[in-house]
């Protein structure tokens, strides 16, 4: 299993199988499994459809490291647009944004730049800006830049990050994230990373994940835990109704085609759940790590593909 993780995450870089799956129709069919669709239209069209089924949603317009300052500006406008559009279509929504995106990799100045325009954006129509985390080369920078800007009095609250489990420093970044009163989305962590920076085993992922919901849990801030094991989420519940934590202080967090049974059931019972929708033509690396996280998929994906 674990063999197969890599391969996938390792052809999630793959330019060439890229540059193929993106232009060709059968790479669009299978994607829309895990991908709202290709355009804005269409995130927003699913945003309103999760809203109806009592669910919250969290927008992100795929695509990561942008080799211009340009691309990173235009990768921008797209998140301005939909900010405009969750609020004038009363969404309950904010989205989510990969810093390199944001041309992290060329310049940290300007993707700090450009989160800030968004984060002052969400502010002003009550959304919200999520930093999605990426692979641990970019965990320090990524911290400094939301801590430095939840600083700012007007954008407390507006900004919040993402943690992963999976990773050895995560305790002691929650610890400061939690006196800095910022709000984070717990994952197990979706790259490939060295022994030397993260838990090679999943049971150890799996326990510190646990470990550290219980941290989120137990302050006063509304986190997300974002797992589909539903191992993870009874620790969570049983933590929270041991501890008088009621529902509404906490949210779970799910992936847009994953789990749908599990997403309904929880809302019949009483839970927050924010569906994470991605959309966008640069859909192949995403796509690609849902398929190392669950290498069945790819069978499953196989037998719809031939069904049609
Ligand atoms: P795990 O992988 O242990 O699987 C447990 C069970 O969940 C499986 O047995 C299966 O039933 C189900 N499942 C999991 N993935 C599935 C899939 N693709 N298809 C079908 N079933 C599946 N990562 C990151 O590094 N940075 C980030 O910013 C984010 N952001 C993020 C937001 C949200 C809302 C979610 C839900 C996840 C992320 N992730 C992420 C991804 C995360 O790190 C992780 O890779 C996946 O969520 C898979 O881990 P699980 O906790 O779901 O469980």
């Amino acid at each position: 299993m674990a063999v197969l993780r890599s391969v996938f995450i390792a052809l999630s870089h793959n330019r060439l199988l890229r540059r193929f799956g993106e232009r060709s129709r059968v790479g669009v069919r299978l994607s829309s499994r895990f991908v709202a669709g290709m355009e804005i239209d269409d995130a927003l069209r699913v945003a309103e459809a999760v809203n109806r089924q009592g669910m919250t949603a969290t927008l992100d317009s795929l695509g990561e490291s942008v080799t211009s300052e340009t691309e990173a500006h235009t990768a921008a406008e797209v998140y301005h647009r939909l900010l405009d559009a969750i609020a004038a279509r009363k969404l309950k929504a904010n989205i989510s944004v990969k810093l390199t995106q944001m041309g992290l990799s060329l310049s940290p100045d300007l993707a700090e730049t450009i989160a800030e325009s968004l984060a002052e954006h969400a502010s002003s129509v009550g959304s919200f800006v999520r930093i999605d985390m990426e692979d641990s080369s970019l965990t320090q920078v990524t911290l400094d830049i939301v801590r430095r800007l939840h600083e700012r009095p007007e954008l407390r609250g507006a900004i919040g990050i993402v943690i992963q489990a999976y990773l050895y420093r995560s305790q002691a970044d929650i610890e400061q994230l939690l006196a800095d009163g910022i709000r984070v989305r717990l994952c197990k962590g979706a790259y490939n990373e060295p022994a030397e920076v993260a838990f090679p085993r999943k049971d150890d992922v799996d326990s510190n994940f646990i470990r550290l919901s219980c941290m989120l849990l137990a302050s006063p801030i509304c986190h997300g835990l974002a797992t589909h094991d539903e191992a993870m989420i009874a620790e969570a519940r049983s933590f929270a109704s041991q501890h008088g934590i009621d529902p509404s202080r906490f949210e779970l967090q799910m992936l847009f085609g994953v789990r749908r049974d599990l997403q309904r059931k929880l809302v019949s019972e009483g839970y927050n759940v924010r569906v994470y929708i991605p959309f966008g033509h640069d859909w192949y690396p995403y796509f690609m790590r849902r398929l190392a996280e669950r290498p069945a998929n790819v069978i499953f994906l196989a037998k719809n593909l031939l069904r049609r």
